[in-house]
């Protein structure tokens, strides 16, 4: 489904039984960002019904153990015929700088690619420096903070890829 992966992690489509093993890996993963308040937004923005109803459109990446390695949690858009949308991403810090989020991103724009997307748009924290050095790697344009974006107290900074522009500079 990903060929490539580093080795010794296999991806699939993400699965109802996936949500409480997600869900458990966010604090750690995101190195406790924001504190309780970012924990609880975290947990809030994965409720069950994404492993349920997005399942073809998101990705787990697995280590042989079975132990979760890797997620990306995305959709086609309803609304915008041409667009598709990545919610959530993460990956086990253990494996940060070998590859494993761009491969998923690559695999997301083949998939949105296939369905005749051009853009893909996602958002994240302004805090999240990490999220986006990688986004704008990736070849995403980022837009300025937008304040209370999400809601009250809730900035993001929203990111646009457009497929169609060749080559698409992904690691
Ligand atoms: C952001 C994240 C998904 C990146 O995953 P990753 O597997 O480490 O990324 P990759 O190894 O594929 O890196 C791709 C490119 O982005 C760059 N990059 C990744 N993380 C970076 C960081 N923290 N700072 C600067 N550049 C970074 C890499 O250097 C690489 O570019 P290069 O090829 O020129 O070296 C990962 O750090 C993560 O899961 N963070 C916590 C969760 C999170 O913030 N998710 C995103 C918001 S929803």
């Amino acid at each position: 489904m990903i060929d490539d992966l580093p080795a010794g992690l296999r991806a699939r489509h993400l699965a109802d039984e996936d949500h409480l093993r997600v869900l458990a890996v966010l604090d750690t993963w995101w190195g406790g960002l924001k504190g309780e308040a970012g924990a609880t937004e975290r947990a809030l923005l994965l409720p069950r019904l994404y492993f349920q109803h997005f399942t073809t459109t998101s990705f787990l990446v697995e280590r042989g153990s079975g132990e979760v390695a890797a997620f990306l949690v995305g959709f086609l858009s309803q609304t915008e015929p041409e667009t598709a949308y990545v919610h959530f991403v993460g990956v086990d810090p253990a494996l940060h700088g070998q590859g494993v989020g761009s491969a998923l991103y690559r695999a997301f724009f083949a998939l949105a690619r296939s369905h005749w997307r051009r853009y893909v748009h996602c958002i994240t924290s302004p805090e999240n420096t990490a999220s986006r050095a990688f986004h704008t790697r990736l070849g995403f344009t980022a837009s300025a903070v937008k304040p209370d974006y999400d809601g009250p107290g809730l900035d993001r900074v929203a990111f646009t890829i457009d497929l169609s522009a060749e080559p698409v500079a992904i690691p």
